[in-house]
């Protein structure tokens, strides 16, 4: 039989009960390191040992006693303190509602002490799942990770497709238009035909500039930037009513805490795929946007009175803008919740801490950058 290694963190004030569980698990294969603890102080400083998670421990074993700590209290505890190790219960008592109690209050498992043929099976059944739980919870933050990643790169992109546009583009058409006025100077006003021709070659300029100005704020809007998150979503909103004609209220509250960059472009999108949401789906009349820059974060909370969702519609596979915020959100520690009545309408309300805003890292356009002319 191969030997295999376990820490155990053995919560029993009884040492006869200890060493018939330790002499169990050595015949079940184990060699075990333990140490043995019968009160609060004393777990306490097991799970925080030598600074390694979990105080390195890979399982508890606890003795399910009524009363005294071992039991229900040695549970609450290594749940209060945050740590995520297996937990079995091992006990005289095998009345169905103890057992009943001891699963629903989080335990792994429960074992009957005064057979303990199941101790070597449930620990190994124990420490599978949670090897499944910390693999799936790397996996999730790995994700995470990516995604915030992708995000940052996407914004990197447009703000150097922003940059080139005005640099290149900007120079160019300012060039041309230059050139046209130099020629209209020179035209004959006797030639209309070609006054007229230089004419409609500048109005063809200036029809560019416009469209490079509206790509130039699609891709960073210039008021983010200038005036802030607040101004931006005001002007979005506006945009937003009279690309669809429903009315968009804002309600605002500025304690003027600093928003830093990445806060406020993070914020601006989630708004643009709120709206995004409203406008394809929520066949809605109404739509009230509340922003609030508060002392511990900035709240933004957009309500519309259309269909609404369910759960269903949250989960669809190949629908990625809700999960896109919730993305964001997490990014920033910060909060997302979605409330819906069928029929009659969506809340979907984001909260962001404030970060410490670092003016290296100032991911804006330069002034001079944010407009063609
Ligand atoms: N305000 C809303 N009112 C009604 N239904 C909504 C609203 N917002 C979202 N939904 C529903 O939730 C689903 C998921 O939205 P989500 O933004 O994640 O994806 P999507 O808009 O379908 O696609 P995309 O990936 O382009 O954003 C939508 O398909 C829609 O059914
Ligand atoms: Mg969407």
């Amino acid at each position: 039989m191969t030997v295999k290694k376990l820490r155990v963190l053995l919560v029993e004030a009884s040492p006869e009960d200890a060493g018939r569980t330790l002499a169990k698990l050595e015949q079940g294969g184990y060699a075990v390191e333990h140490l043995r603890v019968d009160n609060a102080p004393a777990m306490q400083a097991a799970l925080a040992g030598n600074g390694r998670p979990e105080g390195g421990w890979e399982i508890v074993l606890c003795s399910h006693d009524p009363s005294g700590f071992c039991g229900l209290a040695a549970l609450r505890l290594m749940q209060a303190e945050g740590v995520d190790l297996p937990f079995l219960f091992l006990s005289h008592d095998l009345r169905e509602e103890t057992i009943i109690h001891a699963i629903q209050s989080g335990a792994g498992g429960y074992i009957f002490k005064d057979s303990l043929s199941r101790l070597a099976p449930a620990i190994e059944h124990s420490l599978r799942e949670a090897r499944i739980r910390r693999e799936h919870r790397a996996a999730q933050l790995a994700l995470r990770e990516l995604s915030s990643h992708i995000q940052d790169v996407r914004e990197q992109e447009r703000l150097h497709i922003a940059h080139d546009i005005h640099d290149d583009m900007g120079g160019t058409l300012t060039a041309i238009k230059l050139d046209i006025a130099w020629l209209s100077e020179r035209l004959d006003a006797q030639n209309p035909e070609l006054v007229a021709k230089a004419k409609g070659i500048e109005a063809l300029v200036d029809r560019c500039i416009a469209s490079a100005n509206n790509i130039l704020r699609t891709l960073r809007p210039s008021v983010l930037d200038s005036f802030g998150i607040i101004a931006a979503i005001e002007m979005e909103a506006e945009e937003f009513e009279k690309r669809t004609g429903i009315s968009c209220p804002i309600n605002q509250v500025d304690e003027g805490m600093e928003i830093s960059p990445d806060t406020s472009i993070a914020l601006f999108r989630i708004f643009q795929e709120m709206l995004t949401n409203i406008m394809k789906h929520a066949k809605a009349s109404q739509v009230t946007v509340d922003i609030a820059n508060r002392k511990d974060g900035v709240d933004l909370i957009v309500s519309d009175n259309g269909r609404g969702l369910n759960e269903a519609d949250r989960l669809k596979p190949r629908s990625f803008g809700l999960r896109g915020i919730q993305e964001r959100v997490a990014h920033f520690n910060g909060e997302m919740r979605i409330s819906s009545t069928p029929g009659q309408g969506t809340t979907v309300a984001v909260h962001i801490p404030h970060t410490p805003v670092n003016p290296a890292a100032d991911g804006s356009l330069p002034q001079s950058q944010r407009t063609l002319f």
